[in-house]
Order: C-alpha cells, then sequence, then structure tokens
C-alpha cells in the first residue's frame, strides 16, 4: 500500500459531511519507522495504565505485546486527528460541547467513507481507538500540535483472507416507528 493511494482515497473521503463545512479532520500518514516508534510508545502508555489499575503484570506485558504487534504487522498505518480552527466556539460551554461532539461524529462520516473507499480497492482497514487513551504520546512521536486531537489509528493492507463476520443485531431492534 502506498502513500499515493491512501492520499487519493482521502481526498475521496473529503467529501463527507461536517457541521458548517469545517471539515475537523486530520490525516497523518505513516512512515515504517514511525509507525515501530508509535506502536512501542503506545504500548509504554498502555503498559503504564494497566500498571496503575492494578493489572496481573504478565498478563499486561501480554497484552502490550499483542498490541505492539498488531500495530507493527499492519503494512501501512495513518492516524485521524480532530482539529478545532474552524468550529464556531461561542464562549457558551454547552454550545461549545456540541461543537466539539459533532467534530468527533463528522470524524466517524470521514473515516466510514475513507473505508467503503479502501474496500472498493481490496484494501482492508482497522479502526483502533487507543490514540485516544494517550493523545499526549502520539502528539510527541508524530511532532503533532497541541490542536491536534488524535481520534484513530487506522491500520490498513490488502487482506490476506476475508474479515471475520462480527454478526449484526436485527434491524427490527434498531428501527421503530413513533
Ligand atoms: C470508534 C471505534 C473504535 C474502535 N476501536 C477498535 C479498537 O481499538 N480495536 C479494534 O480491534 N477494533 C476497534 N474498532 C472496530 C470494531 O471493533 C468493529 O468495527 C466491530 O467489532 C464490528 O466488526 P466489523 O467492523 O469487522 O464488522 C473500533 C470501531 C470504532 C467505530
Amino acid at each position: 500500500v502506498d502513500h499515493e493511494l491512501v492520499t487519493r482515497l482521502v481526498e475521496g473521503a473529503l467529501r463527507a459531511p461536517s457541521p458548517h463545512n469545517s471539515q475537523p479532520w486530520r490525516i497523518a500518514l505513516l512512515t515504517r519507522d514511525t509507525q515501530l516508534a508509535l506502536g512501542a510508545a503506545m504500548g509504554q502508555a498502555l503498559l503504564q495504565d494497566l500498571t496503575t489499575a492494578g493489572a496481573d503484570k504478565v498478563a499486561a506485558l501480554a497484552q502490550v505485546k499483542r498490541s505492539r504487534d498488531r500495530i507493527a504487522a499492519a503494512p501501512l498505518a495513518l492516524v485521524c486527528s480532530t482539529i478545532h480552527a474552524r468550529l464556531n466556539f461561542s464562549g457558551d460551554p454547552n454550545g461549545d460541547a456540541l461543537e466539539v461532539a459533532m467534530a468527533v461524529q463528522s470524524v466517524g462520516a470521514f473515516l466510514q467513507t475513507f473505508f467503503l473507499l479502501a474496500e472498493c480497492e481490496l484494501l482492508g482497514t482497522c479502526w483502533m481507538a487507543a490514540p485516544m487513551y494517550c493523545a499526549d504520546v502520539v502528539r510527541r512521536v508524530l511532532g503533532l500540535r497541541g490542536d491536534h486531537h488524535p481520534q484513530a489509528l487506522v491500520l490498513m493492507g490488502y487482506a490476506a483472507e476475508p474479515g471475520r463476520d462480527r454478526g449484526r443485531i436485527a434491524v427490527e431492534d434498531v428501527v421503530s416507528v413513533r
């Protein structure tokens, strides 16, 4: 997977909707070195969190290794962040919190559009929430400014086999007429 293809997919995903067209998403395409450094640094942060929570040392180390290996194994990785530069902040705490929530919703629309375009190129994708738990670490490793709020690490590559079907709840449990 090369950065040029991914940039083309990002270009398509830019059509995703966002409130007052704020387009609050930014994408960092990772070099191989940065990908490995990020996996290692986030693993350290995870270990610290697990230790603080009183987790068993051996189990915690195994979990960290699983996470790091998974990140390292991905042919390509990117980090999607929100930025607040074009949000409509008014100073009203409730309104401002909703602006931030809408920026996060927009990232969902952006990434899902990106994933569908990737699927058309036979690329598998996985959304990982880990950067949300260690934003400072992600900013440091990637050299992002403080106004970047990391939302997702996306791992991608040509799938060796079809993804596992995790099933879905029935449509009747989702839709109601009121
Ligand atoms: C906001 C969000 C965070 C997610 N975080 C993770 C994650 O940290 N690790 C992971 O393996 N999958 C993660 N996923 C993927 C979900 O686990 C996955 O979409 C779900 O289990 C359904 O499986 P499927 O998409 O393969 O059908 C995340 C998805 C979303 C939307």
